[in-house]
């Protein structure tokens, strides 16, 4: 594509509308833009609700790919539109919709209310047996290097629901804690300073809990900070049958059992943990 090409290239937006205060109706409306080089899906949306139609409604605040509240159904596909530039989709038409497997709210702004339930239902916090501990900690709550090696990718989560929105199995199971939900108890159970493992299983170990990943890991194809959803949710599944079988000690976190995660496959472009600060 050359340069030429794709200075202020005209570009046709096919955008979903839905006003709930006019009922159920849902149609398209095609907006025309002058897209430079540069613009970002988002750009576009809001050059289009300052300049064309300003009842369009979307979501996003730090158009940096921080918040995650800008998902949205872009050509097909979740993904962040601050993070997406018009030019890398090499179409000169954009359909946009809200996001899949959550009710939508208005336009393109999808109701991630589940997706904040799921998140609090796996306790994403540290649990220790002391309830009261964290309110009068008696010193540090050290954990090793490996141990945050291990779990560090599985921190990046920006809670944006894109996985939720790309998982077949939450599509038809709107009860399924869902690939965020599930890579954030694996993060939580495997941190060396929580004592929340048992508390979380009977949780997760349940009838729509992980047993229902299929493993499409459509979930991690779209993660935009490859937090690799699908692996966490596999290695939870194992640390589940050690546990159950006995073959894994319970109460703390253990120390990793088969190396840090970047041997099991850590995906590619999420950077290395920082420099250990701690001997
Ligand atoms: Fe914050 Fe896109 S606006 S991630």
């Amino acid at each position: 594509m050359t340069e030429e090409k794709t200075e202020g290239r005209t570009t046709t937006f096919r955008l979903f509308r839905f006003d709930p205060d006019k009922g159920l109706a849902t149609s398209i409306t095609e907006y025309t833009l002058s897209v430079p080089r540069g613009m970002t899906v988002l750009d576009a949306l809001i050059r289009i609700k300052e300049e064309q139609d300003n009842t369009l409604s979307f979501r996003c605040s730090c158009r940096m790919g921080v918040c995650g509240s800008c998902g949205m159904f872009v050509n097909g596909l979740p993904m962040l539109t601050c993070q997406t530039q018009v030019v890398e989709l090499e179409s000169d038409t954009i359909e946009i919709r809200p996001l899949p497997n959550y009710d939508t709210l208005r336009d393109l702004a999808a109701d991630l209310t589940p997706l904040f339930e799921k998140h609090k239902s796996i306790l994403p916090w540290i649990i220790r047996k002391d309830a009261g501990e964290l309110d009068d900690p008696k010193g540090e709550y050290l954990q090793s290097n490996d141990n945050l090696d291990w779990i560090y990718q599985f921190t990046y989560c920006l809670k944006c629901g894109l996985c939720l929105s790309a998982c077949p199995t939450a599509a038809s199971d709107a009860e399924f804690t869902g690939p965020q939900a599930l890579a954030q108890a694996y993060r939580y159970m495997m941190d060396a300073r929580d004592e929340g493992f048992d508390r979380r299983m009977e949780i997760i170990d349940a009838a729509h809990g992980c047993w229902r990943c299929h493993f499409a890991t459509s979930c991690s194809q779209v993660c935009p900070k490859g937090v690799d959803p699908a692996l966490a949710i596999q290695l939870l599944k194992r640390e589940i049958v050690l546990r159950r079988l006995r073959l894994a000690k319970a109460g703390p976190a253990a120390e990793i059992l088969t190396g840090p995660v970047k041997d099991a496959k850590r995906k590619e472009g999420v950077p290395e943990a920082p420099p250990k600060s701690v001997p």
